[in-house]
């Protein structure tokens, strides 16, 4: 591993907003922290809002910035992306902002039910081969079940529009309620000062010249979770490689 990695890695162990745990940890003791982040570590008693696979954690970061009146968790498994967001919402003194490294698939041993109000998912790998590891599938919506309450919400922001296609499907096959749709975010009326924080992933995507899809949805009780049954294409740009998308794009003029 890399000296700038492993000095990054030794940061994140020394903050105070940095949460990382071990699974064997996790196992025997379990997490104290879960079903009283407020009480122990914000607080107050403001709605908590996590963004999944946080990356470099802009949206942490800057809806922090923007909401003081909420908390806000970036959560990845990846400290040294992560580092990025610690280390600025630090440094700017955001008491309103932590970050928890770990699994999504864990989420459920870090948050009680009802804990978390508002989830943001921005820009995560569509996994078009694997519906299971899709982070708006049904199994994972089941996880988000446990840990929001009945009108708890889920934002997805993302480049790919088969992630966009799957998702709008699932949330028709399951009756989950829309707020906002859109395929092309900033050709809309939609992108304010929220929308309009972009990741590092999405600043990429964007250069490529790619629409950015939005959809605002609630995420209540369901008996059964129904995964849709449709084809959906897929995104010839994530199977060519990224620098192809140029190519291609200046292609088609
Ligand atoms: C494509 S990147 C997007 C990062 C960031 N949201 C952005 O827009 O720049 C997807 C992120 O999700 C994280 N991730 C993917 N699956 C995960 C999982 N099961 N648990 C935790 N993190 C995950 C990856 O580590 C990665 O940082």
């Amino acid at each position: 591993m890399g000296k700038n990695k492993l000095a990054k890695f030794a940061k994140m162990e020394e903050y105070p907003h940095v949460f990382q745990y071990p699974f064997a940890t996790l196992q025997e003791k379990g997490f104290e922290m879960k079903g009283r982040w407020n009480e122990l570590f914000f607080k107050n008693n403001n709605p908590i809002v996590l963004e999944l696979g946080c990356g470099k954690g802009e949206y942490t970061v800057g809806l922090g910035k923007l909401f003081s009146g909420k908390n806000f968790i970036g959560v990845d498994i990846k400290g040294a992306r992560m580092w990025t967001g610690a280390k600025q919402s630090l440094e700017e003194g955001l008491n309103n902002v932590a970050f928890l490294r770990t699994h999504i698939e864990l989420i459920t041993h870090f948050f009680a039910q009802g804990e978390v109000s508002e989830i943001w998912i921005t820009f995560p790998d569509p996994q078009m081969s694997k519906t299971s590891k899709r982070m708006t599938s049904t199994r994972f919506m089941q996880l988000y079940r446990n840990i929001l309450p009945q009108d708890g919400i889920i934002h997805l922001k993302t480049d790919s529009n088969f992630m966009f296609v799957y998702t709008t499907e699932m949330v028709k096959s399951n009756s989950l309620p829309v707020l906002f749709e859109t395929d092309d975010l900033y050709n809309s009326d939609l992108a304010d000062d929220i929308l309009k924080i972009q990741t590092f992933y999405e600043q990429q995507w964007l250069a490529r010249g790619l629409n950015i899809k939005y959809i605002k949805f609630l995420c209540p009780e369901r008996d059964t979770w129904i995964e849709p049954e449709i084809e959906i294409e897929k995104d010839s740009y994530r199977s060519f490689g990224r620098s192809n998308v140029l190519n291609q794009s200046t292609k088609n003029g």
